[in-house]
């Protein structure tokens, strides 16, 4: 297990680049909460199936809007299978290194099947339930991700899953009613990442009323403490084959790059096809 710090203002400090007060030193749970960083390489040791039980467990403890439990998750551990995902993706071979790979999905169709055995219409098929579906499922993926690292188990959610959701949707054979929501690479980490660097709370958290006033200024200096701690290479910036390399390139500009290219817009189409009205 990693050994994670109990000090608040070092958490912090890694968390945000700038100072914190110390403070009294905090739970293990909370210190490893704020410690957590995705893992994209992974030992080849097992991930024991008891242990596996136990984590989606801890998953399917996250709460579920109105007890309704939306959601199901498709456990991968055949090397090959999810060596055919990793090349779809193409550009994350590290996805065949772990040996569990979890696609989380939201699930409408366990609802119309329980309506079908008790004679009633599911009247349900629209937008809120589509949205219901995918918070149920991102709050037990996020459930799972902080127990697989209470017992020192990496993860990284993969959304690139929904890049190839035609090729993924019949190798998970997900009916009607069903869709991936993310990927989810589980193993022993053969090293750990450096933490990544979150916005200040200014910006994201606000008090009584929403007020963005001093985003530009915030934002600013947020990505001058990005860039001084980890600077992004000059080539392999989103959408480089559009813009091209830049030196001293920002967080905020990198985002921009990749927000201002449509990604996945056939999402709505495929989930009609797949019986979600979105209405
Ligand atoms: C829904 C979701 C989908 C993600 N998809 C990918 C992915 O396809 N590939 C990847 O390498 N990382 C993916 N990530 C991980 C993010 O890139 C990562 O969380 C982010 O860079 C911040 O790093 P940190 O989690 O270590 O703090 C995803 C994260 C989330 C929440």
């Amino acid at each position: 297990m990693p050994d994670t710090p109990h000090d608040r203002a070092a958490l912090l400090a890694a968390r945000y680049g700038t100072d914190a007060d110390a403070g009294e030193p905090l739970p293990p749970a909370l210190a490893a909460l704020l410690d957590r960083r995705v893992t994209r390489r992974y030992r080849p040791d097992p991930v024991p199936e008891p242990l596996l039980e136990t984590l989606l467990a801890a998953a399917q403890s996250a709460p579920s809007k109105s007890d309704l439990q939306q959601y199901s998750v498709v456990v991968m551990r055949d090397p090959v299978r999810i060596k055919r995902i990793a090349d779809w993706i193409g550009t994350m071979d590290w996805i065949a290194s772990a040996p569990v790979f979890l696609v989380w999905c939201g699930d409408m169709r366990r609802g119309q099947l329980l309506c079908d055995m008790h004679a009633m219409p599911h009247a349900n098929n629209n937008l809120d339930t589509f949205l219901n579906t995918a918070v149920d499922c991102a709050l037990a993926m996020g459930q799972f991700i902080a127990a697989a690292d209470a017992v020192g188990l990496g993860t990284c959610p993969i959304s690139y899953v929904r890049s190839h959701i035609e090729r993924v949707t019949p190798l998970l054979g997900l009916p009607a009613g069903v869709y991936p929501v993310s990927g989810l690479t589980v193993g022993w980490p053969e090293a750990r990442r450096k933490i990544s660097m979150r916005l200040p709370q200014c910006v994201v958290v606000h008090r009584e009323r929403y007020d963005d006033a001093n985003l530009a200024t915030e934002i600013g200096a947020y990505d001058a403490r990005r860039r001084a701690r980890e600077p992004l290479p000059a080539t392999g910036l989103k959408n480089h084959d559009i813009y091209g390399p830049k030196q001293g390139a920002t967080w905020s500009e990198n985002t921009a790059r990749q927000l201002s290219v449509p990604e996945r817009f056939g999402f709505a189409a495929y989930l009609r096809t797949r019986g979600f009205d979105l209405a």
